[in-house]
């Protein structure tokens, strides 16, 4: 099959060349895939990876194999689809059965690829944080892709939503989307916030911590900016900082999250869509900061 593949001999690190197909265990389902969705984790990832690597955690296709143990969605099934600790972006994945949503057949799959790791970590790291009706939540880096996830689900939850981008380009469509406010930074955002969905990392998450109402909780899910934030003090009125994984077993989730989609609450923004062969290109516009939401691959 065809797969994309590490390869730190050219630019970007990553190609399409030839691997052996998958073969499924019996509670697993084998799926063409039709559509890849990048996250900045996979493709950060990839960079300390060794050639011939296939990174990449989600996609949608269609099963054409279904799982022998009897379990799972029959052959033919449209699937979204995770690869938990393993990578996948091939032609064809095996996938666990606790790793997947069959796709109604009125949502696009292109749509239903990109919410695996962005939208289930938003989802998770805002039940994780408590009730949201009538709090104050912010969310860095709210332009990218669990970002937007976060602003809609925070909104959705019934908080006052806090947006921060990186200039006012990058802030374009997050109050269509449910942000109250939409902050250059943390420029003008005043106290007391109550939950802090960080994207960013480094001084900027120090920031958010002063600007912390008392209960108050920041998730830490990435350090995209690659800076580390420092803390004069930790000591005073009681409040958190949570390190954020996401986990295994996305399944239910990613129903959940199919049926805002469905009943039209959810929307998922695709600001680059493109051909696999152009994944140098795609991974270069979302390290670039210029993909607005998510960039997804179709596998032609
Ligand atoms: N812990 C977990 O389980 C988990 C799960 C999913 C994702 N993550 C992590 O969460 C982060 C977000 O993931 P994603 O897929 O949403 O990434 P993404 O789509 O690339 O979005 C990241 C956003 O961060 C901002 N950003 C990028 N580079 C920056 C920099 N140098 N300084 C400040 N801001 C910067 C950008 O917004 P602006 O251009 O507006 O500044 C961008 O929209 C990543 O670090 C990822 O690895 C962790």
């Amino acid at each position: 099959m065809r797969a994309v593949l590490v390869d730190p001999s050219v630019e970007g690190g990553l190609r399409l060349g030839e691997a052996p197909d998958p073969e499924p265990r019996p509670d697993q389902v084998l799926v063409r895939a039709q559509h890849l969705a990048l996250n900045y984790g996979d493709l950060n990832g990839a960079k300390s990876r060794p050639a011939g690597f296939i990174p990449g955690w989600d996609a949608s296709g269609v099963v054409v194999r279904a799982a022998s143990s009897g379990n799972g969605p029959a052959e033919g099934a449209r699937v979204v689809t995770t690869m938990g600790t393993q990578a996948g972006w091939a032609e064809l994945r095996a996938v666990d059965l606790d790793e997947l949503a069959v796709v109604p057949a009125d949502i696009d799959l292109a749509a239903a690829s990109t919410l695996p790791i962005a939208g289930v970590t938003a989802l998770r790291a805002l039940t994780r944080s408590g009730a949201l009706l009538g709090r104050r939540v912010l969310v860095t880096g709210a332009s990218g892709g669990v970002g937007r996830f976060a602003v809609q689900l925070a909104a959705l939850g019934g908080a006052h939503v806090i947006a921060s981008v990186g200039s006012v380009a990058r802030g374009e469509g997050l109050r269509e989307l449910g942000a109250t406010e939409v902050a250059v930074g943390l420029e003008g955002v005043t106290s007391p916030i109550h939950v802090v969905i960080d994207n960013v990392g480094g001084p900027q998450l120090a920031a958010a911590w002063r600007l912390l109402g008392e209960n108050g909780v920041i998730q830490c899910i990435g350090t995209t900016s690659g800076q580390e934030a420092s803390f004069a003090s930790l000591v005073g009125m009681r409040r958190s900082i949570e390190a954020f994984t996401k986990g295994p077993r996305s399944g239910a989730d990613l129903e959940f999250l199919l049926r805002l989609l469905q009943a039209g609450r959810l929307q998922v923004d695709i600001g680059w869509r493109g051909s696999w062969t152009r994944i140098t290109e795609a991974g270069a516009a979302l390290f670039g900061r210029q993909v607005a939401g998510k960039a997804v691959l179709d596998v032609d």
